[in-house]
């Protein structure tokens, strides 16, 4: 048996639909309450959904009980003050696990590389089930910043890189492909990140907006991209043994914090 998968992310694993128009909404992200959860860089979350409500965002599996990455449970107080954001992950109308903001602060194209890492997105999900995958609501308006997606995380060939102006909608096999957000701006940038079951009703949101399963990337110097794979595969080096030198104490193996600390955007 195999999971419910949707043929419109099968062929490069990610779909680009139609912007939404924010506008007119109030910038609620700037209320919210966000807690310190570092991923992926110099980050701090939101919870809007969270395994049992509570304003944490711990994977849904590191808790008692144990769960996947559905059912997620809203948290009140953050819920209170974005329901406009809330709103929106809820007209998809899949079941809904991890749903947060994610703030982002400023970092360089070799940073992100460096932070390629796939979710893991399907721990405890029973086969049979809809593949959990991911979609990327860009609240700021940050169109020199782009998503990198990578099929092959060291391979620069199969980079593709989704440019983030307000408004910008995303969905993500991100337990398929290496992601992580180049932000070269002054200011954080805010993107609201909801974790959905694939299914008919996924599908159905997704085709109603025009979804486009690749795109031109922006253009970026072959010599800057060179140097930023060069600097990541030496700071993972680093990383894989600095690692190895500290198994003995049991805090590096890939337990809660060394998976979900690598599973954000
Ligand atoms: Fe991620």
């Amino acid at each position: 048996m195999s999971y419910i998968k949707m043929p419109i992310l099968e062929e490069s694993g990610f779909a680009v639909v139609d912007s939404y128009n924010q506008s007119a909404d109030p910038r609620e992200w700037e209320n919210l309450v966000y807690v310190d959860w570092k991923s992926s860089g110099d980050t701090r979350f939101a919870p809007l959904a969270s395994a049992y409500g509570d304003m944490e965002c711990d994977g849904f599996w590191n808790h008692t009980p144990p769960k996947t990455d559905k059912d997620g449970v809203w948290v009140t107080e953050n819920v209170e003050i974005a329901p406009l954001l809330t709103d929106r992950a809820q007209e998809v109308g899949a079941n809904i696990g991890r749903c947060r903001v994610i703030e982002l602060q400023p970092n360089t194209y070799a940073d992100s590389i460096f932070n390629l890492h796939r979710d893991d997105n399907n721990r405890l999900n029973p086969e049979g089930t809809g593949w959990i995958v991911r979609s990327f609501y860009n609240l700021t308006d940050n169109p020199d910043s782009v998503m990198i997606l990578r099929e092959d995380r060291d391979d620069p060939a199969t980079e593709v890189r989704v440019p983030l102006p307000a408004g910008t909608q995303v969905v993500i096999d991100t337990q398929r492909l290496y992601h992580a957000v180049w932000h070269p701006g002054n200011e954080p940038r805010y993107c609201l990140i909801t974790s959905y079951e694939s299914g008919p009703n996924l599908q159905k949101w997704i085709d109603s907006r025009n979804p486009v399963t690749s795109i031109e990337s922006p253009y970026m110097d072959p010599a800057v991209i060179d140097a930023g794979n060069t600097d990541a595969i030496r700071r993972r080096a680093e990383r894989e043994a600095a690692r190895l030198g500290s198994t003995d104490t049991g805090a590096a193996e890939s337990g809660s914090m060394g998976t979900e600390v690598l599973s954000e955007a």
